[in-house]
This record gives structure tokens, sequence and C-alpha cells, in this order.
């Protein structure tokens, strides 16, 4: 028996010849077995021929029947083993992934932005002037390297507002940090192939190098940044580095660390990648300048991204190269094509351009100063002495060190996970994946200060 519904976007033709083409490919409809006529099959489905007509034609094209004069259609012999699995099949052997999880009512994903903060009116006004001023530029690619005129516009910004010192020329528009590494994982391939890593560190860049075929090494991290004595010892001669906002520990690499990271790049020809993904939310005090700044000329590839402030999900971040790797670059990239979007970067620029990014970095500043403030407060008052907060003062997310806890990670993350609190685990950060159930990355940019002060206090009840 067939059933064929009217109320599917499918056509009921199609329907049949799907449900008679997995019976013929699963067997259940055995070699040579003669199939209903056209008018009986007709009659049987309450469908006009034309509808079993339809389906025959297309299983008969495909071979899956065969007809004989005046004698209908019959099954055709298949070989089942390498016939193609039938969509039942196919589902069983390849099952859907999951549906969407059902979002925490307290996610403290450290890489969540406040969901009403995207600066969308004025966005679409950029937009919708850059649509109308550069249509014509749609009709062709837009240059590899990234806009022009959103290089000069970062170009102007990190000076200002980050002590880099470059030209626009060095600048890359990429989509994303793992497409930054990977370029530069690529330009630094031919004399290089040991990179140095912060321990705990973030967790894409040692993917992204692994991925093309680096040997990785763990360099410890102490309050005072990567740990550079280390890192000489470790014969690697690149190190990715977060000095302005160790991730995830929060540290701030002191003036003296720095130097020292930057006479090792000089004295022995190294590479340090800074990324300073987050260094616009400082609460308390000044920014801290990038370490690029102390040494323009030097060897020095920093990377920076829109998504902490603007949005992760325009995918917009951007690479600067010193000049000694610019010819590298040029030479094996120039057949590329441009990465993100051409609207979504002339938006940018525009947006750059008329103030509209430093406004809305300070009114970030502010929105997540309240939330990360009320985070320390509910830490305070939920968990008092039991915690040592680290990290705190800037960025989306605090580590908390717990003086005890009786429950190791997958326990506190699954007890978490049946209140509604969704957690990142701690030992993700950690080369070795250990587990360490006494530390807790706790983000609070995607979250209510109420849903701060209510998850926190959830979490202190689990965490005994
Ligand atoms: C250390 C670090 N760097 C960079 C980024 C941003 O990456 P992207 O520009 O790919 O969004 C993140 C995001 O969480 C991060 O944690």
């Amino acid at each position: 028996m067939f059933i064929l519904k009217n109320d599917e976007a499918i056509p009921l033709y199609k329907q049949l010849y799907h449900q008679i083409r997995e019976r013929v490919l699963s067997g259940q409809l055995s070699a040579d077995s003669r199939l209903p006529s056209v008018r009986d099959l007709a009659d049987e489905l309450s469908v006009s021929r034309n509808t079993v007509e339809g389906a025959y034609q297309e299983l008969y094209a495909e071979g899956y029947i065969y007809s004989k004069p005046r004698s209908g259609y019959f099954v055709s012999a298949l070989d089942q083993v390498s016939a193609p699995l039938s969509l039942s099949d196919h589902r069983r052997k390849h099952p859907r992934l999951p549906e969407r999880p059902v979002p925490y009512l307290y996610d403290f994903h450290p890489a969540r932005l406040d969901r009403e903060s995207f600066p969308a009116a004025l966005w679409r006004k950029c937009f919708t002037d850059c649509l109308r001023e550069s249509f014509r530029e749609l009709s062709q690619y837009s240059a590899p390297q990234g806009e022009w005129g959103l290089r000069c516009n970062i170009q102007k910004y990190l000076e200002r507002s980050r002590g880099v010192i470059c030209e626009p020329e060095q600048i890359v528009i990429c989509a994303g940090l793992q497409q930054s590494l990977d370029i530069v994982a690529q330009v630094l391939k031919r004399e290089h192939s040991k990179v140095a890593v912060e321990n705990p560190g973030y967790h894409l860049p040692r993917s992204v190098f692994r991925n093309h075929s680096y040997d990785l090494v763990p360099v410890p991290v102490a309050s005072t940044g990567l740990d550079v004595e280390a890192l000489k010892a470790s014969g690697s001669t690149i190190a990715y580095v977060t000095p302005s906002h160790q991730l995830p520990m929060g540290y701030v690499m002191p003036v003296a660390n720095r130097l020292k990271l930057i006479e090792w790049a000089q004295s022995s020809g190294s590479f340090i990648i800074e990324d300073d993904y987050d260094s616009e939310l400082r609460y308390q005090g000044k920014p801290i300048p990038s370490l690029q700044g102390l040494r323009p000329g030097g060897n020095i590839i920093y990377l920076g991204t829109f998504s902490k402030i603007l949005s992760p999900a325009l995918r917009v971040s951007y690479l600067v190269l010193p000049r000694s790797l610019l010819s590298d670059y040029r030479r094996m990239f120039q057949d590329y094509c441009a990465s993100v979007s051409l609207l979504e970067q002339i938006t940018l620029a525009k947006f750059m351009e008329l103030g509209h990014w430093e406004r809305h970095i300070r009114r970030m500043r502010t929105i997540y100063k309240k939330k990360h403030d009320a985070l320390l407060q509910a830490v305070e008052h939920h968990f008092g002495p039991r915690v040592e907060i680290m990290g705190q003062g800037a960025g989306l997310h605090v580590v908390l060190q717990l003086l005890a806890n009786n429950l190791d990670e997958t326990e506190l993350i699954g007890k978490a996970q049946e209140k509604g609190i969704g957690l990142f685990p701690f030992s993700v950060t950690r080369v070795t994946d250990h587990p360490d159930s006494l530390k807790l990355l706790l983000g609070f940019g995607g979250m209510t200060a109420s849903e701060i002060e209510q998850g926190v206090a959830l979490l202190s009840q689990i965490c005994t």
C-alpha cells in the first residue's frame, strides 16, 4: 500500500516514485515481479492516471522497472549490495544531525554578545547607502586583500586606539581568526615548523596549526603572560599569544615580558602572532597598547576582529602583516578571491568613517561593564570565600578558581545542564585536555544582569 499526501510540497507522482523506488532498492518488490496496471493503481490510490504514469515513467527512465509489450511494468533485477541506499536505509545508516539544541536559560559561553546591541538601524542605513552608491561594483570580484577604504579605516583606528603602526597595504581583511591563522600558517610554513601556544590558551589556533602539520609546543602561562624562558627552551620559532587579555586567564603581559618576547623574536628570527581579540573591552584603567606598537618593524603579526564588539556572525577580522612577509603573502595568495562580502566590507568602512564604530565601542564598554560588575557581585554574594575570581576587569569572561568541589568537570557540566546552565569546559583551553573541576570559565556577554544573578545562584548550589 502506498500512502500519498495531498498537503505535502512534493508532487503526488514524485511521492509515488520515491515509495516504489525504495521498495525496489530494499528488495521488498522482488525482481521481475509485475507492478499493478496504471489504471488499477490510480483507482486504488484515488489519484489520476497521469500521477501513476508519471511515477512509472520516471522509474522506467532510471532503470528501476522495465516494460513488456501488452503486459505492463516489471521490477528490474538489481544487485542489492551495490544498489544505492534507499532513503530509509540511508536515514538509518546516517541519522540526521540532532535538532538545534534548546538554548540554555543561563548561557555562560565566553563568546556570546549582548542580544539587543547590534546597531541594526545604523547598519541598515550604511548598508542601503552602500548598495545605492556601489551597486555597479557587484558585477565584479572585489579586492582579494580586502577593500581599500576598510583597510584605511582600520589602519587609522588601530593607530589611534591600539598604538599599532602600519600602512593599509599591510592589512588583510579575513573572515575570522581561523582564516587569518590559515594564511599565517601557509606563509610561514617554508621556514618554520614549530609553534608555541599558550597553555592554558585558546583552542582554535592549535587546530589550525595542527591542520597545517606544525608541531605544537604548549608553553605555560603565568600572571605575567607566556613564560619566555620556557618558550626559548622549546625550540619553537613562532609564538601565538594574547598579551593584552590572556585567554582564558585574563592576564595582561607587563611591558618587561613584552620586551623579552620581542627580543626573543628579533634575535632568533622568530615570529610573534599577537591576537588582540577583545582589547576594546577594558573596564578599569586605560586600554593596554599593543605589542606590535612597541616594535612596528619587528617580526610581529597582529590580529584583530569585529566579533567581540559588533558581531561574531558577520565574520570580519583582519591581519596586519610585517613588511617582511608581504611579498611572500602576495605571491602565495595573488590568485585567491576576497573571502568577506564586498557589501559587508564597504558597509563596515562607512560605519567606521562616520564615527559609528567608536561610539559603538563606548556604548558596548558601558553595557559589558554593567554585566561584568553584576557577575562579580553575584559571585561574591553566592560563592563568598569559596572562590577566587581571576581575570576580572576586561573582556567578556572571568575565571573562578573554586577552593573545593566534589564533582568532576563532566559531572559539573551535566548537573549545570539539568538546571538550564551552559558551561564551557575549562579543560578545552588546556593542551592536555586535563579535566579541571576547580576552574569555571564564565562568559557574561550574552546574559542580562538578572540572568547572571540567577545563573550564578544556581551554579553556587551545584558546586559544593
Ligand atoms: C582568543 C580569541 N581570538 C579571536 C577570537 C575571535 O575570532 P573570530 O574573529 O574568528 O570571531 C576569539 C573568539 O572567541 C577568541 O577567543
